[in-house]
């Protein structure tokens, strides 16, 4: 492998135990990400692309197969270690933000803090710090029912990067935001991939938002379709599906 491979997944399965027996999610997937790409990742609804993140994002493990993170073979981490992994290089950011309603947009960036023990003067000058980056600075002592959909995503991006990681996972991140929010949240994306040289992953489903991304993964059930540059990608399934 790369020395600047971020993720590294080899013949990856993942099965579910149901009522009805197993179900086979993921179908032996195998792809390396390098530091610094910006990457999306498509498919039909079902075929597998949450249960990816999931396992990328250290939330789920897989059935079979092996994942190297930043260098390290997840299933070999204990799990002090690897909650201290993905702390270190991974913000996760939802669909459905997932913030804290009692707390106030300071105490949600802050939170991931907590757990590492820093001291709350300190995290809080991150997280309104961080809460300026993403335009928000007026807000800090305001709460997530009170301000828009497009920008409790921003607290929640706000709070995927107050660890500093090294890589964004984002499943579906623009699924609930109109068009031109979900453009200001890709533009903020772009940003972070250039200028900070974060490595970026998104689930989408629409050509729009693939296309700030440089390569594009496909997913069809359980299985990769297509993986290379997204120009190219969206260009072919287009011509496909019309
Ligand atoms: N915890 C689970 N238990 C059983 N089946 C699951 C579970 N999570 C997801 N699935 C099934 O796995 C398949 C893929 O789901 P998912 O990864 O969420 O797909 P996508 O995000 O691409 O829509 C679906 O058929 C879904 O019903
Ligand atoms: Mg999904």
């Amino acid at each position: 492998m790369s020395a600047t491979d971020v993720i590294r997944i080899t013949h990856l399965g993942k099965d579910y135990d149901t009522d009805a027996g197993p179900v086979t999610v993921l179908r032996g997937i195998s792809f390396s990400i390098h530091e610094g790409e910006f990457v999306a990742i498509m498919g039909p609804s079902g075929s597998g692309k949450s249960t990816l993140m999931n396992i990328l994002g250290c939330l789920d493990t897989p059935t079979s197969g092996e994942y190297v993170l930043n260098g390290h073979s997840v299933s070999e981490l204990d799990h002090d270690q690897l909650a201290n992994l993905r702390n270190r290089v991974i913000g996760f950011v939802f669909q459905g933000f997932n913030l804290l309603q009692r707390a106030t947009l300071t105490e949600n960036v802050a939170l991931p803090l907590v757990y590492r023990g820093v001291a709350r003067h300190e995290r809080n000058a991150k997280a309104e710090s961080l809460l300026g980056k993403v335009g928000l600075a007026s807000h800090v002592r305001s709460y997530p029912n009170k301000i828009s959909g497009g920008q409790q995503q921003r607290v929640a991006i706000a709070r995927s990067l107050v660890g500093d990681p090294r890589l964004i996972l984002a499943d579906e991140p623009t699924g609930n935001l109109d068009t031109h929010t979900s453009q200001e949240i890709m533009d903020f994306f772009t940003r972070l991939n250039r200028e900070d040289g974060i490595t970026v992953v998104v689930v989408t489903h629409e050509h729009d938002i693939a296309a700030y991304a440089q390569r594009l993964i496909r997913l069809v059930d359980g299985k990769i379709a297509y993986d290379g540059p997204a120009a190219a990608g969206l260009h072919e399934h287009a011509e496909v599906s019309s």
